[in-house]
């Protein structure tokens, strides 16, 4: 025989047991989007190379080592999305979206694809939703985003988040801290593992991400961002603290953020958990107020944000909030073969209804079908047999009481529409 076929390494089958969680966390963040005024776009899962390369950082671990790269049929190179920034910046210039609303508000929900090695919280196909606000410098933007991520994670229950704020300057005061780094790293240059060296003359401030201790110890005294801060940029940052102070937002500066990716500007953060082991970020995002000019379309701030769905659901299983399906309405039973088409046809009949109602296709007998009702959790059980036909009546079974009742054919519609308006008093 020949071996059966696994998954993908680093790529997580989400079964049924877990889904209903995902199904809610989904839910839950597409409403709380709606109400903060976001716009759902969809954007292709491949996208050619050179958008992620130019956007993302070529001296970034992501385009480096992380993409999944290939050329298609016709030579292209493409690559599976890492990211969904990118293609949402790419979609708003391709289609002139500022021309007729230059200020613009979407989220976008789905996978993404990084070839990094699998450990807890790591996968190579893992699923973000992400938010991005476009067309305004205003440091409002920046606090309603962390102002609708509080939301999202209270809403969910979570409340031992830790919300992580740092600014990286723009193109005015990025040049001096350049400066300051590079002259405080030329005599421990040698120190540095290979990528860093490297790294060192195309973004510096890539070298604060590098995972190599002897990096780390080397950047130990390091300059700092936010000593460099133009005036314009510090005055951005303290007027988000006011926003953030003034909606009550909790939140700590930590200078030692950067962030993995080449595009931000000003205000970065993350939102991190120490339930989560090593991979403890939640959330990451920031401003990008030079991509979209670089990527070819206007000249337009933007600030956005990603929240790692495989990280925030095992909050939610770890602190037991995992969600599961709910009962079933109605189980219908058909106690002999003659029986079976009327029943199939009431089965029907209440799904068309909204009941949540299900039978045993297999057939077996009444002992078994009423098994399967019990597994099933069904809050009630309509068992047909020839001598109910015959009398025009089915009998009821209510599952947690054991009560039961004979309900004539003619009326059962109606009852069945009553369950249904119960089932909506009940939400
Ligand atoms: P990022 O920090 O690369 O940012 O990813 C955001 C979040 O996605 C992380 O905080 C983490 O929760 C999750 N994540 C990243 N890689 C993995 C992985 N291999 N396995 C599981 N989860 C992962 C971005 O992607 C930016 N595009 C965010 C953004 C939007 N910035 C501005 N707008």
């Amino acid at each position: 025989m020949e071996g059966r076929i696994q998954a993908v390494r680093g790529m997580k089958d989400i079964l049924p047991g877990e889904v209903e969680t995902w199904q809610a966390v989904e839910a839950l963040a597409r409403k709380i989007l709606e109400i903060y005024g976001f716009s759902e776009i969809r954007i292709p899962l491949l996208e050619r190379t050179e958008l992620f390369a130019r956007s993302i950082g070529e001296a970034t671990d992501i385009v480096e080592k992380e993409m999944y790269t290939f050329r298609d049929r016709s030579d292209i190179s493409v690559t599976l999305r890492p990211e969904a920034t990118a293609g949402i910046l790419r979609a708003y210039i391709q289609h002139g979206l500022y021309r007729t609303q230059p200020f613009q508000k979407f989220y976008c929900i789905g996978p993404m694809f990084r070839y990094e090695r699998p450990q807890k919280g790591r996968y190579r196909q893992f699923h973000q939703i992400d938010a991005e606000i476009l067309g305004s410098p205003d440091p409002r933007c920046d606090a309603e985003l962390l102002a609708m991520l509080r939301t999202l994670f209270e809403g969910m229950g979570l409340r031992e988040l830790d919300f992580q704020i740092n600014s990286l300057g723009c193109r005015s005061c990025r040049p001096s801290f350049k400066e300051a780094i590079l002259s405080f790293l030329r005599d421990r240059e040698t120190r540095l593992c290979e990528d860093c060296r490297r790294r060192l003359q195309i973004n510096p401030l890539r070298i604060f991400d590098c995972k190599v201790p002897q990096c780390q110890e080397n950047l130990r005294g390091a300059p700092q961002t936010l000593e460099h801060l133009c005036g314009p940029c510090r005055d951005h940052l303290e007027s988000l603290e006011r926003h953030l102070n003034s909606l009550e937002i909790p939140y700590t500066v930590n200078s030692l953020i950067v962030r993995g990716l080449d595009y931000y500007t000003r205000t970065i953060f993350e939102v991190i958990s120490s339930d989560l082991g090593a991979q403890n970020a939640v959330c990451g995002g920031g401003r990008y107020d030079n991509l979209i000019e670089e990527l070819g379309g206007p000249d337009m701030p933007a600030i956005g944000f990603a929240i790692g769905e495989e990280r925030l659901v095992s909050l939610l299983l770890e602190g037991g909030r995992q969600r599961s399906r709910p009962p079933l309405d109605l189980f219908v039973v058909a106690v002999d073969a003659r029986a079976e088409s009327e029943a199939f046809l009431w089965l029907d009949r209440a799904r068309r209804l909204g009941l949540r109602a299900e039978t045993d296709l297999r057939g077996g007998s009444l002992k078994s079908q009423l098994r399967r009702a019990h597994k099933l959790s069904a809050r009630r059980v309509l068992i047909l047999g020839e001598r109910e036909l015959h009398q025009r009546r089915a009998l009821l079974k209510a599952m947690d009481s054991g009560e039961q009742e004979e309900v004539p054919l003619d009326r059962l519609e109606a009852q069945m529409a009553e369950w249904v308006q119960g089932l909506r008093e009940e939400k």
